[in-house]
């Protein structure tokens, strides 16, 4: 499987799936390019730091053109994974890649999901109705916010003190012990 990650921010699940998969090249996953609709994104340095070529994308050519198709083909790229990209994906992508577009969510969908419900907005929504469990959803991507269909979930029960940062932090701690895995399970597929 060659891998792309598409990333906005820090890129902590990106730099988890790059590290796995550089040190177990056995396990058929390589990481082939970095994109970003950031161009400081912190990403992109710790990407090329790990010998990953990485593109910026503007929005108009994202959304308007096909631009796109052709650099992911000349990297090899057939698999997609979003790693906290925030933009949604246009027709033309999930069409070109279809069930091969991955994106985790910091939540369990159905609940929290949707436009503007990204980071620490879901956290604090979380923390506001008082739940006392949140989690994690890897799943398909089509062209509405976190609507695919769910490849695998798994839950994190909360405190009720948590602030909106501690609950960030649980549910991070779960994306980086699962979305490597998950990838890995479906090379081949
Ligand atoms: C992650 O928690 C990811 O689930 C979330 O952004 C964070 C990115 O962290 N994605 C979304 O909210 C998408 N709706 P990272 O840049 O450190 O991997």
């Amino acid at each position: 499987m060659k891998l792309a990650l598409f990333v906005s921010g820090g890129g902590s699940n990106a730099r988890v799936i790059i590290d796995r998969f550089q040190a177990h090249p056995e396990e058929g996953v390589e990481v082939v390019l970095l994109v970003s609709n950031k161009a400081t994104a912190p990403a992109l340095t710790m990407a090329a730091e790990r010998n990953i070529p990485t593109l910026v994308i503007k929005r108009a050519e994202f959304r308007d053109t096909t631009n796109l198709l052709g650099h992911l083909e000349n990297f090899g790229v057939d698999f997609i994974a979003l790693a906290g990209f925030l933009w949604l994906v246009p027709a033309y992508l999930v069409n070109a890649f279809p069930d091969r577009i991955l994106n985790i969510h910091p939540a369990l969908l159905p609940n929290y999901g949707g436009k503007g419900m990204y980071g620490a907005n879901v956290h604090r929504a979380v923390k506001a109705n008082g739940e006392l469990e949140s989690g994690i959803t890897i799943h398909y991507v089509n062209e509405r916010y976190d609507e695919g269909n769910t490849v695998y979930q798994a839950a994190t029960r909360l405190d009720p003190d948590d602030t909106p940062e501690q609950i960030a932090e649980r549910v991070l701690r779960l994306e980086h012990g699962n979305y490597w895995r998950v990838i890995r399970g479906l090379v081949g597929g």
